[in-house]
C-alpha cells in the first residue's frame, strides 16, 4: 500500500491531499479571501497566506485521510508552473516534513497533474479512466493547451494559445463587466438565465491548433463601450446575456479546436482539465459531442477541475511506483517544463 500527501501552492489556493495508491482519501483546500478586493491574485500576499494556511491544511488532510502521518509513503509537491514565493512554501514544507518522517519527495508540474487527475480513483465515480493515447484540453487560469497524452509522463503539446489563456479571458471579460475576481465562475453563474445567441463577438482566425483569446476581450470592451453610450444601465440590464454570450463564444473557440486536433489524430478520446473545465457550458458542450457524436469524453468532477492537491498526491502516486523521487535541492521553477 502506498500513502502519498499531495502539496498543491502554486497560486493562490493551498492545498493538501492523501491517497492510498490511485484512491483518493482526503482533500482539502483552503482558498485565500484576501485578493478579492485587489481585483486580482497578488504574489506577495499569496505566499504569506500560504504560509499561514499550510500547517492546517496539511493536519486537516491527514487527518481526514484517517491515518497517522508515519504511514505516508512519500510527499509530493508542485515544483512549478507558478509563482515563485507561493511554490516555495510548498517545496520548503514538503521537504522539511519528509526530512523528519525520513520519507522522498517527488515533484509534480501543475499542468501534468491537472491531466493525470483522470487517473484517480474516487469512491463515486464508476468511468474507467482515458486509455491512451487521448487528447487533453487544458484550460485554466494561466494555460490553454491541447496536449496529446501517450503515456502517464508522455505528453505532447500540440495546440497552445498565443496569447491571453481561456480562464484569463473569462476573468478579464468579468473585469470589464465589473464583476468580482474570479470572473469565471461569476460569469457561469449569470450565464444560467441568460439567452447565449443574444450578442455576438469576433471570434480570432488562428490557423491550426493554437488560440488567441485578446481580441475577444478587445471586442468585448469596445462593443460595451458604444452600448454604455446609449444606455447607461446596459450592463446591468444584459448582465445574463452578456455573460451567457461570452461564454458561448468561449466554449465555441476551445470546442471547435479540440474537434480539429481530434480530426487531424484520429484520436476520439477526449478529456478535459484546468480550472476552466468547471465551466458549465464547457462541460455541456462536451457531454453533447459524446452524445452526437463518436468521442468519448472524460469531465474532472468540480473539486479536480480548479487547483487542488488530488491531482498532486496521484502524480506522486504514479512517480512513486517508478521510484521517480527528487533531490532535496530542487527549487521552483515559474514557466512550463512542457
Ligand atoms: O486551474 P485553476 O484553478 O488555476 C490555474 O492553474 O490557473 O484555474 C483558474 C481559472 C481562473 O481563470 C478561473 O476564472 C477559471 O479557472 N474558472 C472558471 C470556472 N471556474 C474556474 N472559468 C469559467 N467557468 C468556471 N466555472
Ligand atoms: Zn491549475
Amino acid at each position: 500500500m502506498v500513502y502519498i500527501l499531495g502539496i498543491e501552492s502554486s497560486c493562490d489556493d493551498t492545498a493538501a491531499a492523501v491517497t492510498k495508491d490511485d484512491l483518493i482519501l482526503s482533500n482539502v483546500t483552503a482558498n485565500q479571501e484576501v485578493h478579492k478586493s485587489f481585483g486580482g491574485v497578488v504574489p506577495e500576499l499569496a505566499s504569506r497566506a500560504h504560509q499561514q494556511n499550510i500547517v492546517p491544511v496539511i493536519q486537516a488532510a491527514i487527518q481526514r485521510a484517517n491515518i497517522s502521518k508515519n504511514q505516508l509513503s512519500a510527499i509530493a509537491f508542485t515544483r512549478g508552473p507558478g509563482l515563485l514565493g507561493s511554490l516555495l512554501v510548498g517545496i520548503s514544507f514538503a521537504k522539511a516534513f519528509a526530512l523528519g518522517l525520513r520519507i522522498p519527495i517527488i515533484e509534480t508540474d501543475h499542468l501534468q497533474a491537472h491531466i493525470l487527475v483522470h487517473f484517480l480513483r474516487d469512491g463515486s465515480t464508476m468511468k474507467s479512466p482515458p486509455s491512451f493515447p487521448f487528447l487533453c484540453l487544458t484550460v485554466s487560469g494561466g494555460h490553454t493547451q491541447i496536449v496529446l497524452v501517450k503515456d502517464y509522463f508522455e505528453m505532447r503539446v500540440i495546440g497552445q494559445t498565443i496569447d491571453d489563456a481561456a480562464g484569463e479571458a473569462f476573468d478579464k471579460s468579468a473585469k470589464i463587466m465589473g464583476l468580482p475576481y474570479p470572473g469565471g465562475p461569476m460569469i457561469d453563474r449569470y450565464a444560467k438565465d441568460g439567452n447565449p445567441a443574444a450578442f455576438r463577438f469576433s471570434k480570432p482566425n488562428i490557423p491550426g491548433l493554437d488560440f488567441s483569446f485578446s481580441g475577444l476581450k478587445t471586442s468585448i470592451l469596445y462593443f460595451l463601450r458604444d452600448r454604455l453610450k446609449e444606455d447607461p444601465d446596459f450592463m446591468e440590464k444584459n448582465k445574463a446575456d452578456l455573460c451567457a454570450s461570452i461564454q458561448y463564444t468561449i466554449v465555441n473557440i476551445l470546442i471547435q479546436k479540440i474537434k480539429m486536433a481530434s480530426q487531424q489524430t484520429g484520436i476520439k478520446e477526449i478529456a478535459i482539465a484546468g480550472g476552466v473545465s468547471a465551466n458549465t457550458g464547457l462541460r455541456t458542450a462536451l457531454e453533447n459531442m459524446q452524445e452526437t457524436g463518436s468521442w468519448n469524453v472524460f469531465i474532472p468532477k468540480l473539486e479536480y477541475a480548479t487547483d487542488n492537491a488530488a491531482m498532486i498526491a496521484i502524480t506522486g502516486y504514479l512517480k512513486f511506483l517508478k521510484k521517480d523521487f527528487t533531490d532535496h535541492s530542487a527549487t521552483p521553477y515559474a514557466r512550463s517544463g512542457m
